[in-house]
């Protein structure tokens, strides 16, 4: 009997404790933190890649020159949003326990970015709407300016490929980007033409 209570005491005070580590660690801050202890996939933007480069100095031929590079992981590819990296997550989400964002996303992008609206005398239809996330992801992307696809499946993702390519003026893009020519956000024409592109 003694011993059975004894089990259910230290079972009491084991679940008392995981409770309240899941209390101090629920803030948006530290659940980054444990993300990036548990899963390799999240990236901690504070860490440094220490890079070792045995160099030879060719114009002397002193070999025996080793340089300690200390140098940040750069990817060629890829992006992370600024706040994000840098953990101001209440900048957009709430403090607590939920990820509630303090504005919903049409607004709270245009709290640090200029408003397209007063940029651009005609804006494209998703910008127009503030639907930023279906081209950006909030946080980062294996794609730079925190895009969610590359090159033309960004446009195709909503636009027919079959209806823009029957236009004559598309005859000839092949792969091209179609940011080439066309301004994703806004422009001064209905077809947010980049001017002479
Ligand atoms: C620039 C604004 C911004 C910053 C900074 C930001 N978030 Fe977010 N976060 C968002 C938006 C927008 C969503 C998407 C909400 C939706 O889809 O309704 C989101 C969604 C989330 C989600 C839900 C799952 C997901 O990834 O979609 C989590 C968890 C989250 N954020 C955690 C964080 C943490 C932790 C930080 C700080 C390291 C942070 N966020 C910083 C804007 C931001
Ligand atoms: C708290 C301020 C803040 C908010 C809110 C914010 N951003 Fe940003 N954003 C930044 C900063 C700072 C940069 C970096 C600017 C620079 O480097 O010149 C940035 C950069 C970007 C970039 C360029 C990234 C790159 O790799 O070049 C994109 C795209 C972007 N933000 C989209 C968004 C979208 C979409 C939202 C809304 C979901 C949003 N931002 C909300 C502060 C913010
Ligand atoms: C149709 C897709 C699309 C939508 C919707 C969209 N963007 Fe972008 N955005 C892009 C592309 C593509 C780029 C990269 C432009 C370049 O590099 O020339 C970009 C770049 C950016 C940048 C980097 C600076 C710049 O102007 O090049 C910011 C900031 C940004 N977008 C914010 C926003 C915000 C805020 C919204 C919503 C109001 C939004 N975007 C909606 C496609 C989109
Ligand atoms: C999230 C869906 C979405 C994405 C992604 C998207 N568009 Fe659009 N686009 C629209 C909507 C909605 C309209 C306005 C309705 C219309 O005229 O078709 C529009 C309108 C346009 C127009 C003007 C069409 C007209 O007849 O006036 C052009 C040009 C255009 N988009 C180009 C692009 C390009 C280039 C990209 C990629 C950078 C892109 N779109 C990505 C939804 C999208
Ligand atoms: C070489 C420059 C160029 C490229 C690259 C280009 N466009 Fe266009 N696009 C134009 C011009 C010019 C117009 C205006 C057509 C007109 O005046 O009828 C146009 C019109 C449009 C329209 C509105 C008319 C229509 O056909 O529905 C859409 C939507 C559009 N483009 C989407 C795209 C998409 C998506 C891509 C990438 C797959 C793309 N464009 C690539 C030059 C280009």
């Amino acid at each position: 009997m003694g011993s059975d209570k004894l089990k259910s005491f230290v079972f009491f005070i084991f679940i008392l404790t995981s409770i309240t580590m899941l209390i101090i660690r629920c803030t948006p801050e530290k659940k980054f933190h444990t993300l990036s202890t548990f899963f390799d996939g999240v990236p901690d933007s504070t860490k440094k890649t220490e890079v070792i480069v045995a160099s030879q100095n060719a114009q002397n031929n002193d070999t025996s020159v080793i340089a300690l590079v200390v140098a940040p992981k750069v990817p060629t590819e890829g992006s992370i949003h600024k706040p994000f990296a840098e953990e101001k997550c209440t900048s957009c989400h709430a403090a607590g326990f939920s990820n509630s964002l303090i504005l919903p996303p049409s607004l709270l992008c245009y709290t640090c970015h200029e408003d397209f609206s007063k940029k651009y005398k005609v804006l494209h239809g998703p910008v127009a709407s503030g639907n930023c996330l279906m081209c950006h992801n909030q946080h980062e992307s294996k794609y730079n300016r925190l895009l969610l696809r590359k090159g033309q499946d960004l446009c195709l993702f909503c636009h027919q490929a079959k209806q823009v390519l029957s236009n004559a003026k598309h005859k000839t893009i092949g792969d091209k980007n179609c940011t080439e020519c066309h301004n994703p956000h806004g422009g001064e024409d209905r077809f947010v033409l980049i001017p002479n592109p």
